[in-house]
């Protein structure tokens, strides 16, 4: 059975594709097999960006797809050894299921009240749906200064949840990675992949510690 990573959000524009690739990429890099879900029909974000990267001869991060149910996306995940659920722009039925079957739930979320107030929203409403709250962790994503950062984590932890110690920062240069296929751990600039990795760090340690 594959470990499961899903990245969801109550709201869109959040971080949860970003995060996906970032994932995937690394474990892929790691010598992991990858499976990573689109379940965004609408968009296929995911789906696209692998296309491109493909396309401009990086080398592909395992099996990427876009399913529109998390059954079918959990089904093809056999004989893999990581599924990355990449969720869609709201909350929906499927988020909740996948929730439920994640090893590990990532809940991306910028630190304006805007972004925070709907994320801590979606933690609730999974945690009385009796998904194990030990399982969700919240990472900051588009975040610029400490200032900023501290109170964004201080917002989440006295929420009652816990966030991962490293952060993505707002960066153009993830952007424009991120635009030719590329992750934010794979950038021109040496210090932004080491700050992106940090982050990644984190959520591989809450998984050995799980
Ligand atoms: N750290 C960052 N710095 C700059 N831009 C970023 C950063 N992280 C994400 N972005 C940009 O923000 C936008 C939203 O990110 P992303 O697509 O990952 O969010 P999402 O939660 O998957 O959105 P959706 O809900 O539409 O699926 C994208 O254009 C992405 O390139
Ligand atoms: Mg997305």
């Amino acid at each position: 059975m594959a470990l499961i990573i899903a990245c969801l959000s109550q709201k869109g524009g959040v971080g949860k594709s970003t995060l996906s690739r970032a994932i995937a990429t690394e474990a892929w890099k790691s010598g992991l097999s990858v499976k990573l879900a689109d379940l965004d029909t609408q968009q296929g974000t995911v789906a696209e960006w692998h296309r491109q990267r493909l396309d401009n001869g990086f080398d592909s991060v395992g099996s990427v797809e876009i399913f529109n149910n998390v059954d079918k996306a959990l089904a093809s995940a056999e004989g893999f050894d990581l599924l990355v659920l990449d969720g869609t722009p709201r909350a929906s039925k499927g988020t909740l299921k996948m929730a439920q079957c994640a090893d590990l739930v990532i809940l991306p979320t910028c630190v304006s009240r805007d972004d925070l107030v709907p994320a801590i929203r979606l933690a609730y409403d999974l945690e009385e749906k009796k998904v194990d709250k030990r399982k969700l962790v919240f990472a900051l994503v588009r975040v610029t200064t400490p200032a900023e950062i501290q109170d964004g984590r201080d917002f989440i932890t006295q929420s009652g949840f816990s966030v991962f110690d490293g952060c993505l920062l707002e960066k153009p240069a993830y952007r424009l990675a991120q635009n030719n296929g590329l992750s934010v751990t794979e950038t021109r600039y040496k210090t932004l992949n080491d700050k992106a990795n940090e982050l990644l760090e984190s959520i591989i340690e809450h998984l050995q510690q799980g």
